[in-house]
């Protein structure tokens, strides 16, 4: 029963065109570099300083919590990659091997973990939901968890933020802070004129362009910074690429 619109979907074992395999490894080696740092060792040293900056003992406990969820996810990804025969190895998470650069910043505060959760998580949220029908069917299947997961983590930045901003100098200092991690969240997105963003969605790798989720995320984060008490940065600046 197919229709004009029927799409083909695939399994790992299916075989696939190539420009279709190429584009999902691609997708998926850019999924790994967000999710598996904490396979490795470095990851893990970013996190051990977060926890041990953690003010309450609950907050420790949702550190843990946050830990146990991406590692998760970590293994998901490793684990998509070497169902299609592609190894994830730690030398991908240095310099210039990277497809994102927003791991390379070390978190030197709660505050800037805060930042982190509301902004780059929340694009965690927004990657993973473009997976919810995707035609390649075990993204498919995984979209819904890590959904779920990184909408509590974008949701706790946002508390913690709210938290901090409660006071005038915590509020200065996520101000200080924010144009950076705005704009490297937006950044995470990809390019807008990306012709390679067109060919996912018209492969059903994903729903949406790079620049319609990014306007998407827009939308929804501006009024929660202005809730924040918090002037909204540029959208253009410090962008290293629109
Ligand atoms: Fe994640
Ligand atoms: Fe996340």
């Amino acid at each position: 029963m197919s229709t004009q619109t029927a799409r083909t979907q695939y399994e790992a074992t299916d075989p696939m065109p190539e420009e279709y395999r190429d584009l999902l490894i691609r997708l998926l080696r850019i999924q790994a570099d967000t999710e598996t740092y904490l396979l490795f060792p470095k990851g893990w040293a970013q996190y051990a300083h977060i926890a041990n900056l953690a003010p309450t003992l609950e907050d420790r406990v949702k550190v843990a919590q946050y830990l146990a969820e991406e590692t998760r996810h970590g293994l998901i990804a490793y684990k998509l990659l070497r169902d299609l025969g592609v190894e994830v190895t730690e030398q991908e998470f240095e310099g210039e091997h990277r497809n994102l650069y927003v791991f390379d910043k070390w978190l030197e505060s709660w505050t800037e973990f805060g930042l982190f959760n509301f902004l780059a998580d929340r694009v965690g949220r927004f990657q993973a939901e473009e997976w919810i029908d995707s035609s390649y069917l075990p993204l498919a299947r995984v979209a819904p968890a890590i959904v779920r997961d990184e909408t509590g983590h974008g949701n706790a930045g946002f508390y913690n933020l709210r938290r901090i901003c409660k006071t005038p100098e915590g509020r200065a200092d996520v101000q200080r802070l924010l144009p950076q991690w705005y704009a490297t969240a937006l950044d995470m997105f990809g390019r807008s004129d990306s012709r390679r963003s067109v060919r996912y969605v018209e492969l059903g790798l994903k729903r949406r362009t790079n620049g319609e989720a990014r306007q998407a995320f827009v939308r929804e984060v501006e009024p929660l910074i202005r809730e924040l008490g918090l002037d909204v940065p540029d959208v253009t600046s410090l962008r290293k690429y629109l």
